[in-house]
């Protein structure tokens, strides 16, 4: 039998590239072994996907050798980057570019870079519907991975560029769902108006990113973008009620209402859902449901995704 081709996958101990680690451990036919990339494979969750069959190896995206070495050999890798963890977007543009430099340096075959907007393409700075944020950003933790995918052009890594989606899980984790109004009534809050919120399963990105590499160079160099679902807060509203048992109301605020939320972050999402409502004819062309659902034919609907995850969202 033909030796499995190896695809390295950053972030594997989280939500996008555990995704893809599972999809591939669940796929044996598929051609392809997977490399789990994590800072620390003593940690539990490093021990697990070694369990299941993944090759555990240490690599840091502050440290571009490590990334290197990680990276030799493969045929693909899958890379992510955290900007949740350090707020910076100059600190997830270095580690895009130590990936994009470590991937030139192994001779990476095929790297799938997950994206999102550059939202200054769309609005100048001095466009004040909405802040400037940290000195140079609209939608900082967009506009720093749009900003690095010239790194990966630049010194011509054969990149695929994913831009994803809103994950359904910030429903669970981001606390962005249903919470109880002084009416007792169940509500979901956010700033979308009437607009359609684009949005995914947060694991189901690396199956789609698994169903890109099966088709092997038909999107090297291109765009893909992928999501689940184009919901409107009422519509997702009603899939709640409805997995829940209980009415859930949509509640829309405005942008400025939800800058001024004051959690960290706030201001980055509230200019990222206006974003969204401001350009939403560009930001839905840009995501192809059907064409995700080809790569990663598991891709779940919302209500899948309630039906299977509903035990996971606090309400009290
Ligand atoms: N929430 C959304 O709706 C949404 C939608 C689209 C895109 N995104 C983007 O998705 C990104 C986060 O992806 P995720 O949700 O998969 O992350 P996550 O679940 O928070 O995973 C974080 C992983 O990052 C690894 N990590 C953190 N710092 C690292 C470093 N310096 N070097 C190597 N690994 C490091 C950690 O692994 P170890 O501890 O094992 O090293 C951890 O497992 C963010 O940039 C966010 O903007 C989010």
């Amino acid at each position: 039998m033909a030796e499995k081709k190896v695809i390295a996958v950053t972030g594997a101990t989280g939500n996008q590239g555990g995704g893809m680690v599972r999809a591939i451990l669940a796929d044996p036919g598929s051609g392809f072994a997977v490399r789990a990339l994590t800072r620390d494979p003593g940690s539990d969750k490093a021990k697990e996907l070694a369990k299941q069959g993944a090759e555990v190896v240490a690599a840091d995206q502050d440290d571009v050798g490590s990334l290197k070495r990680a990276f030799r050999g493969v045929h693909g890798v899958f890379g992510v980057t955290f900007f949740w963890a350090h707020f910076s977007p100059e600190k997830e543009m270095a580690q895009a570019g130590n990936l994009a430099r470590a991937a030139k340096d192994a001779g990476v075959p095929h790297f799938i870079w997950s994206t999102l907007e550059d939202t200054r393409r769309f609005m100048p700075l001095s466009d004040n519907r909405m802040p400037t944020l940290q000195g140079k950003y609209k939608v900082p933790h967009f506009d720093s991975k749009g900003g690095s995918d010239h790194f990966f052009s630049d010194i011509g890594v054969p990149t695929t560029f994913l831009l994803t989606a809103f994950y359904f899980d910030n429903f669970v984790f981001f606390g962005m769902g249903p919470k109880r109004g002084p009416d007792g009534k169940l509500a979901l809050t956010l700033p979308m108006a009437d607009k359609k919120l684009p949005a995914i399963a947060a694991g189901d990105i690396g199956g789609c990113a698994l169903g890109i590499f099966k088709r092997g160079n038909e999107f090297i160099g291109k765009t893909v973008g992928i999501a689940g679902a184009f919901l409107t807060g009422t519509e997702m509203a009603a899939s709640f009620t409805r997995a829940l048992g209980q009415e859930v109301r949509y509640n829309a605020i405005s942008p400025d209402a939800y800058r001024a939320l004051g959690f960290p972050g706030a201001e980055d999402l509230g200019n990222m859902f206006q974003f969204k409502c401001d350009f939403q004819k560009e930001y839905l062309a840009a995501r192809d449901i059907p064409l995700a659902r080809s790569l990663y034919p598991k891709l779940q609907t919302f209500d899948a995704w309630l039906a299977a995850n509903k035990s996971r969202i606090a309400i009290d």
